[in-house]
């Protein structure tokens, strides 16, 4: 058996196989159609601080190689996600990461805070400052140094749990901002989170996504995700999560190669919700018959041209 074994910060991790925000519920409803026992982590999907019903549909459309949503972050908010599913957990030997979303840096802090004084047993936080399809939303913070920075450090104040920050593909220099996070305390980065793209129904010319743009994910965006966790991995000293078009154990050990500690399967839980406890055993006979050894061996030894 290959040693799937994992580190984030001060958490260990049985396995690099985490699922994504927004993919698989609040972590505990996906077990009556899989074992969600085995996975590595379950990241939920945002949570923010009032109860939010999303974007008006059409939302999701179905794209080449992939999908694009403008879900809009539709949750129950902090409140009755504290009441009903945090006691779920109890239950549950999967470590969980609240993904966390909010519109002012006040308002990402109160969710945290209130998160932290009911005394949780999540594991950490990934902090959404990326999401594309909301109008007023943690972007304006993935986009911008100082504010990526400033809001990490209010953060890691707050909290010793284990603090993800979440990268968007969408800026022009994803290492600064991922440097920004690193600077402001962060114990890891994920990349990437999903990319601003359009589809458009040529028989009535009208735009399959209600407000027009949503976000692309899926195999399409595996090229881009790669690159952007090698780009961070190149600038930075903390571990790093990717994201983006998983579906096999392969794309896995690419995303380690190129830097990555862990990954996140996102849009392939769609076409089959026990994905993730495929590739685990697809990954760990791929390292075995390579003589791959370990994970952590593994991160970042992509050998570039000279
Ligand atoms: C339907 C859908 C909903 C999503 N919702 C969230 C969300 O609430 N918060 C978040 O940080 N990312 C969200 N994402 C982004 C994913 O977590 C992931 O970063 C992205 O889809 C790329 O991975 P993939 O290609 O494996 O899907 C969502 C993605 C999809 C497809």
């Amino acid at each position: 058996m290959a040693d799937l074994g994992t580190k984030i910060g001060i958490v260990d991790f049985e396995n690099p196989i985490f699922v994504a925000s927004g993919t698989y519920g609040y972590g505990t409803e996906v077990s009556e159609l899989a074992d969600i026992n085995d996975l590595g982590a379950i990241v939920t999907k945002s949570i923010t601080r009032y109860p939010r019903e999303g974007n008006p549909p059409p939302r999701i459309v179905e794209t080449p190689s992939g999908m694009l949503n403008s879900i809009g972050l539709a949750n129950i908010g902090v409140e009755a996600y504290i009441e009903t599913m945090i006691p779920l957990y109890e239950e549950l030997k999967t470590p969980i990461i609240m993904n966390i979303a909010g519109s002012t840096e006040a308002e990402y802090c109160e969710i945290l805070e209130m998160t932290e004084s009911a005394s949780s047993n999540i594991a950490g936080y990934e902090i959404n400052i990326s999401c594309p399809n909301v109008k007023a939303g943690g972007m304006e913070f993935g986009v911008d140094c100082d504010l990526t920075e400033q809001l990490t450090s209010r953060l890691r104040k707050l909290t010793e749990r284990l603090l993800i920050m979440k990268l968007s593909p969408n800026v022009t220099d994803i290492a600064a901002i991922g440097i920004a996070a690193e600077r402001g305390g962060a114990d890891a980065l994920s990349a990437i989170n999903t990319l601003v793209g359009m589809s458009i129904d040529t028989t009535n010319k009208e735009s399959n996504i209600h407000f027009g743009f949503g976000g692309l994910s899926g195999p399409a965006i595996k090229p881009v995700g790669l690159a952007c966790v090698h780009k961070v991995y190149q600038a930075v000293d903390i571990p790093l999560i990717g994201i983006g078009g998983i579906t096999c154990a392969n794309d896995v050990l690419e995303y380690v190669l190129a830097g990555a500690a862990a990954v996140q399967v996102g849009t392939a839980n769609y076409r089959d919700p026990d994905v993730g406890n495929s590739i685990i055993i697809e990954l760990d006979t791929l390292l075995d018959k390579n003589n791959m050894g370990s994970i952590l061996n593994l991160i970042g030894k992509v050998q570039l041209g000279s």
